[in-house]
């Protein structure tokens, strides 16, 4: 086959209601369904060549050669996109984001996204958003929803083509700012898909999922209705669930550093002053300050403020995923 180079770019998400762990680890299909905002400002760019001349993956990640596990499991993807396309060919990958891997935002989501439309699309295939959805799933469960920009909904899906993400409203719908209080750049210890696999042994596990349904109709409909007060009440519960989840499970997963609680108990303080913010955690110790495009100024001033900040990140709603202009369209 023609060498294809197919460039996509795409950018995290951070989760309102947030899923953790898998019904089904291998084929990653989520315990609940999840709602997030897709990130603007942070980007991820991956660029896929599939080459009979080469004799494994080459895979690059932010200027070096991937790491072994980073390696292993772009080329598991890229077994899938294989498998689907019938392209037998290994390929060169390479993927450079705009903000550090150690920052503690969710880099897979952006990662996999950019990575399943370059690759489906160098491969030849011709995938629409939905199915594109399901395959980066299967790379990162987050993925599934970095594919669409603004406000997205994951399902949890019974089998693979029902775990899929679709838009709920587009990212003008609602300029909410994303302030990402970095407090440590560090690697994290546990990463989410070891952290999923211990949801189950957490006494708490099981309550959270079963009343998830519930929370994201009333986060859906927030967002919906711009209810801020609404919104900030569901989506710190949401993360604080997690949370105890995460801290009650064996071994248990303490996410959490000093600076982050204390961002939280800010966080809570200035809503209460009347500010509009509320606050969100991933699997990390950064604290997403969620907040209204009119308070988001202010917010920003009061947490530069706080001992231990190292960084802000300002973020909008933003894009799905989406190919570059000048991809090469060699001739098959
Ligand atoms: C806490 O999508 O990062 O951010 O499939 O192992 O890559 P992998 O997991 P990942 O898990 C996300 C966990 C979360 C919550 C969320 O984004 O819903």
């Amino acid at each position: 086959m023609s060498e294809n180079s197919v460039t996509a770019i795409a950018s995290p998400n951070i989760a309102f209601i947030k899923y953790w762990g898998n019904r089904d680890p291998a084929l990653r299909l989520p315990a609940n369904a999840s709602l997030s905002m897709t990130l603007s400002n942070l980007q991820t760019t991956t660029t896929v060549i599939f080459d009979d001349r080469l004799e494994a993956d080459q895979i690059e990640i932010d200027g070096s050669p991937a790491s072994a596990k980073a390696a292993s499991r772009v080329t598991m993807h890229l077994d899938l996109i294989r498998t689907l396309s019938g392209v037998p060919a290994f390929a060169s990958m390479r993927s450079q984001s705009n903000f550090p891997a150690g920052a503690g935002i969710a880099s897979s989501a952006s990662a996999f996204a950019a990575l399943t439309a370059a690759a489906s699309n160098a491969a030849g295939l011709e995938l629409d958003k939905k199915q594109l959805s399901i395959l980066a799933r299967r790379g990162s469960g987050s993925a599934a929803r970095s594919i669409f920009g603004g406000f997205v909904q994951l399902f949890s899906g019974e089998v693979n083509e029902d775990g899929y993400a679709e838009q709920l409203a587009p990212a003008e719908h609602w300029h909410l700012v994303d302030l990402i209080a970095v407090v440590t750049k560090e690697h994290k210890s546990t990463g989410s898909s070891a952290g999923h696999l211990l949801a189950p042994t957490s006494p708490i596990q099981a309550p959270r999922v079963q009343d998830a349904a519930r929370r994201l109709e009333t986060c859906k409909d927030a967002i919906l209705q711009k209810d801020f007060r609404t919104l900030a009440q569901i989506v710190e519960l949401d993360s604080n669930l997690m949370h105890s989840v995460m801290m009650t499970s064996e071994p248990p997963l303490l996410y959490l550093e000093p600076e982050s609680i204390s961002v939280m108990k800010h966080v809570t303080r200035w809503r209460e002053a009347g500010l509009d913010v509320c606050y969100t955690i991933d699997a990390g110790p950064n604290v997403h300050c969620i907040c209204s495009f009119e308070d988001s100024h202010e917010v920003e001033h009061q947490l530069r403020s706080i001992d231990g900040i190292l960084d802000i990140y300002r973020c909008s709603p933003g894009n799905g995923v989406a190919l570059t202009a000048n991809n090469e369209q060699a001739p098959q």
